[in-house]
Parts: structure tokens; C-alpha cells; sequence
């Protein structure tokens, strides 16, 4: 069968390759993949920033943001031929540490944990693949190829989570949060926050285009300039850029008591001046929390599911900008200025 590999830490090395059946080790479910999104973690593994292969070998199979169609299950796993169905992305390290023990393998303590397409486990990008039913999520057929926006959905449902449990240690009752960045991330942690009854900012560089529209189509308000702009102190930030200078922003303008979420990965080497004491200061005379989030455990895709059944489904096929067939898997990686979330098609839904 084919599937899109590449050498991790070896840029320009993706191919279309012929890659044997899915091992039987993978597990006894056997999935046929509709379509892959891309996302920056795949940008970063074809750009050779990112990434381990399987151990003993040279190539991964790329691939994290799956939408797949069951071909063979187990009886009594829950699932049948035909269902459309997600596979979540990380698996629990072997040791496995105290988190990874009770199924929060997305607080992995000892880093041992493995990642479908991303860390030493083939991903998604192949015509078939096999997957453990434990790591399987149902989505909505009536979603059709927008079930692949179900992982990152569940990257920002996590998000969500922490900003709750960490915002409920006083008295809570949010009314506004600002985004940065109205890329696909943005978007759906947006798209929750207007679900939440929450008044929603979102801030991103681009002055017109695809992104304003579909935030102003959620009833939320774009922006371009800077978050003391954009709302006064609000009651939560949700970063999804990673850009070092508005993380700081971010920490400097969120409200008394108020959270931070960073979602975004930095790519680092870019020091800016701070004023440590300054923030440090605000931070604990009003209470401020910051709190990186990273992957999602099945809890997060199941909320996710929640979330994308309840949206707007033309909205939500606004944010797939292009779907590329497989064999041209090389245009889905030629960034476009309107593009939100590109989806490699491996067969039709
Ligand atoms: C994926 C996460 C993963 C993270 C780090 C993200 O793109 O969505 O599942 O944990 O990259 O590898």
C-alpha cells in the first residue's frame, strides 16, 4: 500500500512510498484512511525540525489528524465495518509512569510515551492502518471528510479543560477570552469559546481574507493589533501561535485572576527583553495563572466530538480550505495565504 513517509531530522525527505500491509501488532482493528489534515507539527517533521522514527528504522510514516472508515473490528470492540472513526494520536509510555497508568498519557511524566506520525509510531498517512480499539474514537458520519478536524479539536478541549479546572480554584465565572491566532487551533478554540456563551476575541496578523470572516460567521470579533487592544483584561488567554513576544503579552494583559493556556510551540532562538520583576509582580498581586497544554487523552476527543456536532456544520467546512488527492501530496504542503486546514485524501468518505 502506499504512505507518505519521511525521514525525521532530514528535510526534504518525504516521499510516496510502498510500504507493507499494518502490522497485526498495531492492533486488531483495521482502518481504512479517508483523509489526513496537516498541521505546523507536520510542517516542522517535513522541514526535518521534528520528529523520531520508529525504532530500528529510518522512516516514519507521517500523519496524526486522521479520519478513517472501519474495515474490520473485533466483535464486542464497539465498533463495526463502516463506522468513521479518529485514532487518537499518543499512547501511553511502557514503564508507564503514574499518568500515563490512568489513561492521562497527555501528562506523560518520563516523556517515554510514543506518538502516531509524530514519535517512533507510524502515523495515519498510509491507505490502511491497524490501532488498538482502546484508541479508536467514533465521529459523526454525517461530518464526512470534516471528521478529520476532530484531533485538533481535541488538542483545544483539553485547553478548555485546564483553563476550567484551574480557573475553578476561586470563584469563576469567565465572560471574555482573547485567541491569538486564527489558524486551525484558534479557530476551534474559538468556535468552543462562542459554545461556552463566552464573548470571544480572536487576534491574528492578516487584515482581510478567509480568517476575519469566519470569526465574525462565529459571532466573535477579529483583531489585528495587540490584546490590551483587542479587551481589557480578560478573563482568559488562549495562545495558539507559540510567538514568544505574544506569550508575554499574553501574561502581562490577562485579567486579575485570570488564565493563561499555551498551546502554541515556540521555535525558540529569538530572546526579548522582560521586565521579570514587573511580571512577576502582577502575576502575584492579581493571582494569574499560566499553564501550558500539550495532546489530548480520549476524555479530550470525546469533548471534542461533543463540540464538533454541536457547530455549525458550514462553518466547520469553511475551515477545510483544500483537500489534495494523495498523489499530489506535495501541493497540500504549498501553503496558500487563505489556507486554514489542508486535508491529504486518501479515498472518499
Ligand atoms: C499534536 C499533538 C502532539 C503534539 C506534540 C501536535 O501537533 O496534535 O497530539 O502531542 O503535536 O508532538
Amino acid at each position: 500500500m502506499q504512505a507518505l513517509t519521511v525521514v525525521p531530522l532530514s528535510k526534504g525527505s518525504a516521499r510516496l512510498d510502498d510500504v507493507p500491509e499494518p502490522p497485526e501488532e498495531d492492533g486488531p482493528v483495521l482502518v481504512e484512511t479517508l483523509g489526513v489534515g496537516i498541521c505546523g507539527t507536520d510542517i516542522e517533521i517535513l522541514s526535518g525540525e521534528y520528529g523520531w522514527a520508529p525504532p530500528g528504522r529510518e522512516r516514519l510514516v507521517l500523519g496524526h489528524e486522521s479520519l478513517g472508515r472501519v474495515v474490520e473490528a473485533p466483535s464486542g470492540s464497539g465498533l463495526a465495518a463502516g463506522d468513521h472513526v479518529v485514532g487518537i494520536v499518543r499512547r501511553p509510555d511502557p514503564v508507564p509512569c503514574s499518568n500515563c497508568a490512568v489513561g492521562e498519557w497527555d501528562f506523560c511524566r518520563n516523556g517515554k510515551y510514543t506518538e502516531r506520525g509524530i514519535k517512533e509510531h507510524d502515523g495515519y498517512l498510509s491507505e490502511r492502518y491497524r490501532i488498538q480499539p482502546d484508541f479508536v474514537v467514533k465521529v459523526d458520519e454525517g461530518l464526512g471528510m470534516l471528521g478529520v478536524l476532530l484531533e485538533p479539536t481535541s488538542v483545544v478541549a483539553k485547553a478548555w479543560e485546564q483553563v476550567d479546572r484551574i480557573g475553578g480554584r476561586a470563584h469563576w465565572s469567565p465572560s471574555s477570552v482573547v485567541v491569538t491566532g486564527a489558524g486551525p487551533i484558534g479557530l476551534l478554540a474559538a468556535m468552543i469559546g462562542v459554545q461556552r456563551g463566552l464573548d470571544v476575541h480572536v487576534i491574528d496578523q492578516v487584515e482581510d481574507g478567509l480568517k476575519p470572516k469566519l470569526v465574525a460567521e462565529l459571532g466573535a470579533t477579529y483583531h489585528t493589533g495587540p490584546i490590551e487592544q483587542a479587551v481589557e483584561a480578560p478573563d482568559i488567554v488562549l495562545e495558539c501561535t507559540g510567538v514568544s513576544s505574544l506569550v508575554l503579552d499574553a501574561m502581562e494583559h490577562v485579567g486579575p485572576g485570570g488564565v493563561v493556556c499555551l498551546t502554541g510551540v515556540s521555535s525558540g532562538g529569538r530572546p526579548v527583553e522582560v521586565d521579570e520583576g514587573d511580571l512577576n509582580r502582577s502575576m502575584v498581586l492579581s493571582n494569574e495563572a499560566v499553564v501550558g497544554s500539550v495532546n489530548a487523552n480520549r476524555r479530550h476527543y470525546e469533548a471534542a466530538a461533543e463540540a464538533l456536532a454541536a457547530a455549525e456544520r458550514s462553518w466547520l467546512s469553511k475551515l477545510v480550505t483544500r483537500q489534495v488527492p494523495l498523489a499530489s501530496w506535495q501541493d497540500a504542503l504549498d501553503r496558500k495565504p487563505d489556507d486554514v486546514k489542508v486535508v491529504i485524501q486518501v479515498a472518499t468518505p
